[in-house]
C-alpha cells in the first residue's frame, strides 16, 4: 500500500530500546503504514553523544538538543525511551503541551509522576501509551486498561523483572550462591554494574505500581509499595525451599483486601521474594523471562508470558502503541484515558495476608517443638507443616504456616527470637499458591 500521509516521529533516546525501535521502523515500513494508515517516519533522534556509532541511523536526524524536539511544530508524536526522571518528565510535559502524542517506556517515570501525566495528556487531548512499561514484549497494560475493563480484577501477581528471575533461576538450578549467580546475571548482559535497582526490587515496585493502578483503578506510586529485594535469599533458603516442592521467585502481588464488616476496600501492593509450588504456572518463568498472573471475578485465571526486556521485544510493544496512536488520530479520536475514579486507600504491609516459611537454628533438646508452637499460636498464627532435622546438638527447625496477616507474623519472629531455645531465626520467606 502507498501512503502520501505521514505521521512524523521524534524519537528521545538511541539506545537499547530506541535503537531497536528506529531500526524496525525502517525494516517494517510497509506494513506499518499499511496498519496505520499512515506513513510513520522519524525525523529526529535525540541522544548524548553525537560520536557514539549508531549503524542504521542517518546522523543528520540526530541532535543533542532535545528541546528542538519536543517543540519541533513539524513531529506529531514524540517517542521517549531517554529513560530517567528528568529531563524525561519535563521534555514529555512539554512536548504534550505542544499538542503532540506520547509513547513512553519509562517505568521509573510513570511510577512517580504518572498522575501528572495522564493529567498533562488530559489538558493536552493528545495520546500517551506506555505498554513497553511492564513486562517489555508482554502485553499486559492493554488487556488490563481495555480488555477485561468490564471484568473486577481481584489480584494481580506476577514475575516482572527478567535479571532477578535469571538470578533465582541459577541458585534453584545450579545450587549457586546469590552472589555468583548475579555475577553471570552481569557477564550476560542481563544485570548492569549497580544491580540496586533489579537485586533490590526498585524495577519491580515501580512496575507493580503501574499495574495496581489499571487493576483497581487508583493512583499508586512507587512509595506506595511495600517492597523487599533477592539480597537476603540464600543457597541454603533455596535447597529448603526446593526440597520441600518449591521455587523462589521475586513475585510482585496487588490485590484487594478482604473486606471485614463495614471496613472500606482497600488494596495492596507489594514485591518480595516469594515460595511457590513447583507446580504453580508461574514456578515454570525460567531466566530472565517474565510472567502476569491476573485473577478476575469473571474471567477467572489468565496469564500472560514472554520476554519482558531486551531491545527488540520491548520495541515490539512500542511499535504497537505507535500504530494505535496513528490510527485515532486518522480517526479524530483518543485512546482510553486513566481511570483512577475508585481511589481505593493502600493498605499498610500488616494488612496483607499470606502463608510463611520460618526457618530457625533451635536447640536439640525436649520441649522445643511445643516451645515454638505455643509461641506461634499465641499470636495468632496456626501451623500448616514442621520441619526438624538434628544436626548434633542443635536442629534446624523449619515451620510452614497458614494464612496469617504481616501483623501477626512479624510479631510472631519477634517472640521467637526470645525463646532460649531459639538460637537464630535464620529467615522468613513468604509462600504464594497453596491451596
Ligand atoms: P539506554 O540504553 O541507556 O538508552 C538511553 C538513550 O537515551 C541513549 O541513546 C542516550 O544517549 C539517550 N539519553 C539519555 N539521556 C539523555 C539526555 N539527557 N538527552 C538526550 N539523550 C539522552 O536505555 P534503554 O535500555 O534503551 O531504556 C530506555 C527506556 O526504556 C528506560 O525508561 C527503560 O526503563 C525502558 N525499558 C527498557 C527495557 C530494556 O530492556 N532495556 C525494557 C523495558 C523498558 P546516548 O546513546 O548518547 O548515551
Ligand atoms: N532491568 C529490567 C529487568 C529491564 O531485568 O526486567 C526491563 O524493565
Amino acid at each position: 500500500m502507498s501512503n502520501d500521509r505521514v505521521l512524523r516521529v521524534g524519537l528521545l533516546g538511541a539506545g537499547t530500546v530506541g535503537a531497536e525501535v528506529a531500526r524496525l521502523m525502517v525494516a517494517n515500513q510497509v506494513d506499518l503504514a499499511a496498519r496505520a494508515g499512515v506513513g510513520l517516519v522519524i525525523t529526529k533522534i535525540a541522544v548524548r553523544d553525537l560520536t557514539t556509532p549508531r549503524p542504521g541511523i542517518d546522523p543528520s536526524i540526530l541532535t543533542t538538543d532535545s528541546d528542538s524536539i519536543v517543540t519541533d511544530p513539524e513531529i506529531d508524536l514524540v517517542i521517549e525511551v531517554m529513560g530517567g526522571i528528568e529531563p524525561a518528565r519535563s521534555l514529555i510535559l512539554k512536548a504534550m503541551t505542544h499538542g503532540k502524542a506520547v509513547v513512553t517506556a519509562n517505568k521509573a517515570l510513570l511510577a512517580k509522576h504518572g498522575a501528572e501525566l495522564f493529567h498533562a495528556s488530559d489538558l493536552a487531548d493528545v495520546d500517551f501509551y506506555y505498554e513497553a512499561a511492564v513486562a517489555g514484549a508482554i502485553p499486559i497494560l492493554r488487556p488490563l486498561a481495555e480488555s477485561l475493563v468490564g471484568d473486577h480484577v481481584e489480584r494481580v501477581m506476577g514475575i516482572i523483572n527478567g535479571t532477578t528471575n535469571y538470578i533465582l533461576t541459577k541458585m534453584h538450578e545450579t545450587g549457586a550462591s546469590f552472589e555468583g549467580a548475579l555475577l553471570e546475571a552481569q557477564a550476560l548482559g542481563y544485570a548492569e554494574a549497580d544491580p540496586t535497582a533489579d537485586v533490590d526490587g526498585f524495577d519491580a515496585a515501580a512496575k507493580a505500581a503501574i499495574l495496581a493502578g489499571l487493576a483497581f483503578h487508583t493512583q499508586v506510586t512507587d512509595e506506595d509499595v511495600y517492597r523487599e529485594g533477592i539480597r537476603a535469599i540464600t543457597a541454603d533458603d533455596v535447597s529448603v525451599a526446593k526440597a520441600m516442592g518449591f521455587v523462589i521467585k521475586l513475585l510482585a502481588i496487588a490485590e484487594a483486601n478482604e473486606l471485614h464488616g463495614s471496613q472500606e476496600e482497600t488494596i495492596s501492593v507489594r514485591v518480595h521474594p516469594t515460595m511457590i509450588p513447583v507446580t504453580h504456572p508461574l514456578a515454570a518463568v525460567r531466566e530472565a523471562f517474565n510472567a502476569v498472573f491476573v485473577k478476575c471475578e469473571s474471567a477467572g485465571e489468565l496469564m500472560f508470558y514472554g520476554r519482558g526486556a531486551g531491545g527488540t521485544p520491548t520495541a515490539s510493544a512500542i511499535l504497537g502503541d505507535l500504530v494505535a496512536v496513528a490510527r485515532n488520530r486518522n480517526e479524530g479520536s483518543l485512546g482510553p484515558t486513566e481511570t483512577d475514579y475508585a481511589d481505593l486507600d493502600i493498605a499498610p504491609i500488616g494488612v496483607s495476608r499470606t502463608r510463611y516459611l520460618i526457618r530457625m537454628d533451635v536447640a536439640d533438646v525436649p520441649g522445643v517443638l511445643a516451645s515454638v508452637a505455643s509461641t506461634v499460636a499465641k499470636n495468632d498464627v496456626s501451623i500448616m507443616t514442621v520441619r526438624q532435622e538434628g544436626r548434633g546438638g542443635d536442629a534446624e527447625l523449619v515451620v510452614l504456616t497458614h494464612i496469617a496477616t504481616e501483623s501477626s507474623l512479624a510479631n510472631t519472629v519477634k517472640d521467637l527470637r526470645e525463646l532460649e531455645v531459639v538460637q537464630k531465626v535464620v529467615s522468613v520467606i513468604r509462600v504464594e499458591g497453596l491451596i
